[in-house]
């Protein structure tokens, strides 16, 4: 079993969006994953009231072993208390502060011996700063998920990128191969 933490104490910066949809990547990859929302009002566990997801989502910890191989619990904003397993997963939106944040998280989480799966996501890269910590990131070895419409489009009607639904948006197959790369990344080569 694959334990996944999708943690960054600051919030919007895509964990809600990563856990879905690399669910999603996992499910495309023959796993089974469940989503665990550590947020109560959090956005996973709308998806999974509103949506019509191919994965579980729950909003606490199941008491028995759950029926998945790959659990991927979304984090909830200004929880500063590195998780408890050894994968982490930390998107971040390049902006000055919202880098700071990350980088502060980060080096917490990397004194605890943490592996941590880095995903610059949203991009402006009209904007220099932004461009070059998002240059930077990936140099070190962070994957990269482009801007892209497809994620407000697939959270509007609580679907994963994968979904049929969104078999022509724009950039779509982009996206789906850049996520797969990523869970194939974690769950095959076990990064
Ligand atoms: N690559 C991207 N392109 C476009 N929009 C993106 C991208 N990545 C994330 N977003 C958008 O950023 C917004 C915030 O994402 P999300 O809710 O997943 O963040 P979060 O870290 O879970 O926030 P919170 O800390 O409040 O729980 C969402 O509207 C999401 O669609
Ligand atoms: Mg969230």
């Amino acid at each position: 079993m694959n334990i996944i933490d999708i943690w960054n104490p600051k919030g919007g910066q895509g964990k809600s969006m990563f856990a879905i949809n690399l669910a999603g990547a996992a499910l495309e990859l023959g796993r089974k994953p469940l989503v665990i929302c550590q947020d109560p009002q959090g956005t996973s566990t709308l998806y999974y009231k509103y949506g019509k997801l191919p994965f579980e989502v729950m909003s606490e910890v199941p008491k028995s072993k759950p029926d998945a191989d790959v659990i991927i619990f979304d984090h909830q904003a200004s929880d500063w208390d590195v998780p408890q397993g050894n994968l982490i997963v930390m998107p971040v939106k390049p902006s000055r502060d919202q880098y700071a944040t990350y980088l502060d998280a980060y080096k917490k989480a990397k004194a605890m011996g943490k592996k941590i799966v880095t995903i610059v996501t949203d991009t402006q890269m009209q904007r220099p700063d932004e461009k070059s910590i998002t240059l930077n990131l990936v140099d070190k070895g962070a994957f990269w998920v482009p801007s892209s419409g497809v994620f407000s489009r697939a959270a509007t009607d609580y679907l994963t990128i994968f979904d049929d639904e969104l078999n022509r948006a724009y950039k779509v197959k982009e996206r789906r191969r850049e996520l797969c790369q990523i869970m194939t990344e974690i769950l095959v080569k076990n990064i």
